[in-house]
């Protein structure tokens, strides 16, 4: 048995190194051979590859250069993955380890995984920002007493972006011990038609663009992700009751359009109980080089018309005045690489003035007493 969420990374030692190859170089992270009862093989790594290539005919079956003697962890009931991991890698130099039980392959585990709390304060996970603003929420949510919360990405495309954030829910869930339902809304064909090409930026969005290939995305979406398709407009009024949704605590707004921006903050507008007190955001599509345009331009007449209720703040983009960020190069897909840094000037937090938990302190009486040591001469 092959999970579906491992699907793609697996490969039978009958096919040819070329086909396994192929497969391989759309993310370059790991091939997982079984063999014709599906049971675990062994691994192909960059490594093995690289050899093969001086070596091997690419015609030959991948068993010729598969791995297995490798490193693996083995699951049993109990068994402390994380701890494994860990001490796998400090005396290898390697990234990704696969977790096999009876023989069947049931996940791959990567450094990220194992020293996620250190990469964290480093500020060095993939999609950093996506992690800071969700580690702020279920932090909050702890604190506060909730048990659950939502995390939400607006604007899905491909996946990569909810992938990564199911990979970091799964993470902060358990650290946190707060259970992470993660929604992505997309219309699953791309970009819509805009009326208003001006305040859309029809300069630097298309419609159609970023289309979603819904079969391999399903495919791998986990237990707590779901993928809500539609136009936004339609699929969000009554999201929380379908879905019987936590509080939203933190949420990624990459829908590019002022006009597809607007729908997802009026929807805020509605009860307090769907929303924790103050939601960690981050908005992809806010440029300092294109004031009071795309998604800035809704946030600017959200706050005009919620004062003294709700903002969303800082309401401007903070700095990051570049062409790139400002979405002006197609190829631009290395700013990707240092995310974090192109996405800080992005991070905001919307603050819900009347929500009954807005005002609760949220440190305990050890953390309270520490704070006042600090101050106190
Ligand atoms: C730039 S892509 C999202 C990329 C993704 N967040 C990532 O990081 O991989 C923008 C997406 O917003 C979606 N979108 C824009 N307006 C929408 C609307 N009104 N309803 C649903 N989806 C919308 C488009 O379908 C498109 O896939």
């Amino acid at each position: 048995m092959v999970s579906n969420k491992i699907a793609q990374y697996v490969v039978n030692k009958n096919e040819t190194i070329a086909d396994a190859y192929w497969k391989f170089s759309r993310e370059y992270k790991i091939t997982i051979v079984v063999d014709n009862d599906n049971k675990f093989l062994g691994i192909v790594g960059n490594a093995e590859y690289e050899n093969a290539k001086k070596t091997t005919s690419p015609k030959e079956k991948i068993e010729t250069i598969t791995n297995k003697n490798c490193k693996k962890i083995v699951y049993n009931d109990g068994t402390d993955i994380y701890m494994e991991a860990r001490n796998i890698y400090a005396e290898c130099n390697l990234n990704y380890i696969p977790i096999v039980s009876d023989n069947d392959i049931i996940d791959i585990f990567n450094r990220e995984r194992a020293f996620y709390k250190q990469y964290f304060s480093e500020g060095r996970l993939p999609r950093m920002h996506y992690s800071v603003c969700m580690w702020a929420a279920a932090e909050e949510a702890k604190r506060m007493g909730y048990d659950a919360i939502s995390v939400i990405e607006f604007g899905v495309a491909s996946g990569n972006g909810l992938l990564a954030a199911q990979a970091h829910a799964k993470e902060i869930s358990r650290l946190f011990g707060i259970r992470i339902e993660l929604y992505g809304f997309d219309t699953g064909t791309g970009l819509p038609e805009s009326s208003n090409l001006v305040n859309d930026m029809g300069n630097i969005f298309a419609p159609g663009c970023f289309t979603m290939n819904q079969k391999t995305l399903s495919m791998q979406l986990e237990e707590h992700t779901h993928l809500i398709l539609g136009n936004i407009e339609d699929t969000i009024g009554d999201f929380a009751e379908k879905y019987n949704a936590p509080p939203v605590g933190a949420m990624f707004v990459d829908v590019d359009y002022y006009s597809s921006t607007k729908p997802i903050l009026n929807w805020l507008g509605q009860n307090d109980k769907y929303f924790m007190p103050r939601i960690f955001m981050y908005f992809d599509d806010i440029s300092a080089l294109q004031e009071g345009l795309g998604e800035e331009k809704a946030i600017i007449e959200f706050n005009a018309e919620n004062e003294g209720n709700i903002k969303i703040s800082p309401e401007k983009v903070s700095g990051n005045i570049d062409w790139i960020a400002a979405g002006y190069y197609a190829n631009s897909s290395w700013i990707y690489n240092c995310t974090y840094d192109y996405a800080r000037p992005r991070l905001k937090i919307c603050h819900r003035y009347n929500h009954k938990d807005y005002t609760k302190y949220r440190f305990s009486d050890d953390e309270k007493a520490q704070i006042e040591a600090r101050y106190s001469l």
